[in-house]
């Protein structure tokens, strides 16, 4: 990166380091905390300067960011879009100051696919296909209605529309299976307790939760508790990440089922700018690898979860 005039009065220099502008979501549940913690580590050990921007869940934050990054004439621009629409304009800004981007975590919905370099990140249509075909085993046997409550991730974001479809597909071929209330709980904890308590209060019979991520899931069991409902039990629930906390509700049987969503992106990220920045041709599309669990995996797993 270009350093400011050093002390001897040199002009502008490089100082050889990738300097790299990173705007992420926010800090919404603790997939991102994790997230949050593997770029930053990641970029440590790679030896590349992270200037690294908090969004607080708003894309006029992240598109104020991106300018600034560009301003700055970082070398690289990665980013979690807290929504899929409405990048194009930015992402126009950045191709014609020749900054490549990386997409993190999150797809945009750019029909221009040259605005940004590849995609790193997980399936999330397939995360909420698991779930939902986990449910329809599990509910094979049931003769009468099962219904279901959802609760969605950030209105607009790549996780909550993908995940939303993913498991709607995986159940359309069970018609006693019924999403009867799917709401958004924004992913995190105190949304996810508030919008269950309102399920509770309106529905007298739910079997069953799906929650976009575990977070959301942690805070319906409080409304679940208070309503006097065992979790797990009277309402099996569902949900997406896999983070410590979730992968314990888990293993003490309050939580049903997880499909994992790994938040490890930061490694691959900082190969990937490195090879972007040397002006190699890397793979439009990166995916995450993830598994699923049930309470006796997350037991094993559990001592040695990194996150
Ligand atoms: O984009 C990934 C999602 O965002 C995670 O599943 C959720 O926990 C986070 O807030």
């Amino acid at each position: 990166a270009a350093c400011g005039n050093s002390d001897t009065g040199d002009k502008a220099a490089d100082d050889g380091k990738i300097v790299l502008g990173f705007s992420q979501v926010g800090a919404e549940s603790g997939w991102r905390t994790a997230n949050t913690i593997s770029i930053k580590e990641s970029a440590t050990k790679a030896g590349i300067e992270l200037k690294f921007d908090d969004a607080q869940q708003k894309q006029e934050n992240q598109i104020k960011a991106i300018r600034n990054f560009i301003q700055q004439k970082v070398d690289v621009i990665a980013f979690s879009p807290v929504v899929e629409s409405g990048w194009d304009t930015v992402l126009k800004e950045a191709k014609d100051a020749k900054i490549p981007v990386i997409l993190t975590d999150r797809a945009v919905d750019s029909q221009d696919t040259s605005l940004y370099k590849t995609f790193i990140g997980s399936d999330f249509v397939k995360e909420g296909k698991l779930a939902g075909e986990w449910l329809v085993k599990e509910t094979a046997a049931a003769t009468g209605p099962v219904n279901i409550v959802e609760l969605q991730g950030t209105t607009g974001s790549a996780p909550a529309n993908d995940r939303k479809k993913g498991f709607a597909d995986a159940i359309a071929g069970s018609p006693n299976l019924k999403v009867i209330a799917s709401q958004t709980g924004d992913f995190t904890r105190a949304g996810g307790k508030a919008v269950m308590e309102q399920f509770l209060k309106a529905n007298p019979k739910i079997d069953v939760l799906f929650a976009h991520n575990d977070d959301m899931g942690l805070g319906a069991l409080e409304a679940i508790t208070a309503a006097g409902k065992v979790p797990g039990k009277d309402i099996k629930i569902i949900t997406i990440d896999a983070v410590k906390d979730g992968m314990q509700a888990l293993a003490d049987g309050k939580f049903n089922f997880i499909a994992e969503c790994s938040p490890l992106l930061g490694p691959q990220l900082m190969d990937l700018v490195k090879r972007v920045k040397a002006g190699e041709t890397i793979p439009t599309r990166i995916l995450t690898e993830e598994g699923t669990f049930t309470p006796e995996q997350a037991k094993a797993a559990l001592p040695t979860r990194a996150y």
